[in-house]
């Protein structure tokens, strides 16, 4: 089904999957191509819309990404921000150069004329600038229509033409009323109906899948994360009991995980999967056995890991498909979309079909994010906790061991974790915070316990507030509850008689400790 589409043309801005998940916040798809895309692509993918973003440069140096002139000449809307502003300012005949003043955060913005764009925004609205050039004189035919104390052209507009340009940045939380802006362009504008909604996209997956698969055979790796687990209630409604579903203990989950993944998607469950938990503790363990180096663990982990699943294949036989849990953000990371640097090469866990004979791999959720995902597994009717849980690695608790993993740690690290999320929990903490858990230090220490020396391990508790995982913040949780967990963990786990709060943001620490 040809559904409406939005682009999203990436000048290497660090907001540009923002700008494309705000658009599909208000029910139009959209999808974030590089600023390098030929012109004829954009024309054959017929946008009714198109979004130039931000970026690191100043477009009126040599060799600053640009774009011709007829992008701005097709009939389609355009929408530039801060850089993409700039540039269809500078392109289009009007003046950019160095402000004297710098604006960086939120900034009071002055609308002072009837515009599309700002239909039902307060006449002063916050906003969140992050410009050194500026729009000094605009382009023929443009009108100023919002301006602040430092900024003469905040924005800016040729009706006539469906040119739009705004200096700050709609899509970012602190642009208090970005999100109406960006919906008056893709509806006032752009005059798009809104068809990007998530039922939809399940009834057209669900036909797609069943068009593709035939009568084959389709295995799915299963972690109980949200990815893997909307994917194979997806491919589940999909094709019923063609699809197997391949779930692998490594002896590296949470607390009870592997048993509450089985009572959710197991024979006892809620959905009727032909379901195989592999029980691979030992195996693992037996390989990570002396094994201190964390890249070295995440190869040994990655790689066991195929091998059990590769077996399992082998036993089901003749599978033509496999599923894999990939996500839009997967995608752009991957350098395939925008323009943004390569990041990671991502796979979820399981994903890695080189190892592998299979016809075809299925990705249903590579153009959602992760929010749509979620969406997508309420419409799917799984339970909210699933839904929304945090992330965890696919190396699991093997990288919040430092040092030798062995089951005494995993023991040690599950329980003091299990310990923390509970009261995380119970202060109402758990939809705040993005991501927490404890982990292992492989520091032992000299303590005293009922009047007893204790040399034992130190445990580290660590919490994060993060938009995308690329950066974050340390959380700041309330003392008395740190106190609660620490005495907890100290009184309930053996071998724990030390507790650590990490302070450390990313960068300079990652959240994982390996
Ligand atoms: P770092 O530690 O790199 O983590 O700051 C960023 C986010 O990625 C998760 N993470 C992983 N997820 N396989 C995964 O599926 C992995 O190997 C892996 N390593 C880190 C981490 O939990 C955090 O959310």
């Amino acid at each position: 089904m040809e559904k409406e589409l939005v682009i999203v043309l990436d000048f290497g801005g660090q907001y540009n999957q923002l700008v494309a998940r705000r658009v599909r916040e208000c029910n139009v798809y959209c999808e974030i191509y590089s600023y390098k895309t030929d012109i004829a692509k954009i024309k054959e993918m017929n946008p009714k819309g198109i979004i130039l973003t931000g970026g690191p440069n100043s477009c009126y140096e040599e060799g600053a990404p640009t774009y011709s002139k007829e992008l701005f000449e097709m009939g389609i809307p355009v929408l530039g921000l801060c850089y993409g502003a700039q540039l269809m300012q500078h392109v289009l005949g009007g003046k950019v150069e160095k402000a004297p003043v710098r604006e960086y955060g939120k900034t009071n913005v002055r609308v002072n004329q009837a515009s599309a764009l700002f239909t039902d925004v307060a006449k002063d609205t916050v906003c969140w600038m992050s410009h050194f050039d500026y729009i000094s004189k605009t382009a023929p035919g443009f009108s100023v229509c919002a301006t602040t104390a430092d900024c003469p052209v905040a924005a800016a507009e040729y009706p006539e033409k469906n040119l739009y340009a705004i200096q700050f940045h709609p899509e970012v939380l602190h642009t208090v009323e970005g999100t109406k802006m960006l919906s008056n362009f893709v509806y006032n504008v752009c005059h798009c109906s809104g068809d990007w909604k998530m039922d939809a996209f399940v009834e057209n997956q669900i036909k797609a899948i069943r068009e593709k698969v035939g009568d084959g055979k389709v295995l799915c790796a299963l972690s109980g994360g949200v990815d893997s687990s909307v994917a194979a209630v997806l491919l589940s409604k999909a094709i019923g009991d063609q699809l197997t579903c391949v779930f692998v203990d490594q002896g590296l989950l949470r607390k009870n995980e592997g048993d509450e993944v089985e009572a959710v998607f197991g024979p006892e469950g809620n959905y009727e999967l032909n379901f195989i938990r592999v029980n691979a503790q030992e195996r693992f363990y037996e390989k990570l056995k002396g094994v201190e180096e964390p890249e070295q663990k995440r190869k040994i982990i990655g790689e066991e890991f195929i091998r059990v699943f590769e077996e399992e294949a082998k036993k089901i036989g003749a599978v033509d498909f496999l599923v894999q849990g990939t996500i839009y953000p997967d995608v752009v990371e991957s350098g395939l979309g925008g323009e943004s640097a390569v990041i990671k090469s991502h796979h979820n866990v399981g994903g890695l079909p080189d190892y592998v004979d299979f016809k075809e791999i299925i990705e249903p959720l590579r153009d959602l994010f992760k929010d749509e995902v979620r969406k997508v597994g309420l419409e799917l009717g799984i339970p909210e906790y699933l839904v929304f849980r945090q992330p965890f690695p696919g190396p699991g608790l093997g990288i919040r061991i430092i040092g030798e993993v062995n089951a005494e740690k995993v023991r040690i690290v599950q329980d003091a974790d299990a310990i923390y999320r509970e009261e995380i929990a119970k202060a109402g903490l758990d939809r705040d915070i993005n991501q927490y858990f404890a982990a292992l230090t492989n520091m032992r220490s000299v303590g005293v316990m009922g009047d007893e020396r204790t040399y034992d391990y130190a445990v580290a508790l660590r919490a994060v507030k993060t938009i995308d995982f690329m950066t974050a913040e340390s959380a700041e949780i309330p003392w008395e509850v740190l106190q609660t967990v620490m005495t907890r963990i100290i009184n309930e786990v053996k071998g724990v008689n030390r507790v650590f709060y990490d302070l450390t943001s990313k960068p300079p620490g990652t959240i994982e400790f390996e």
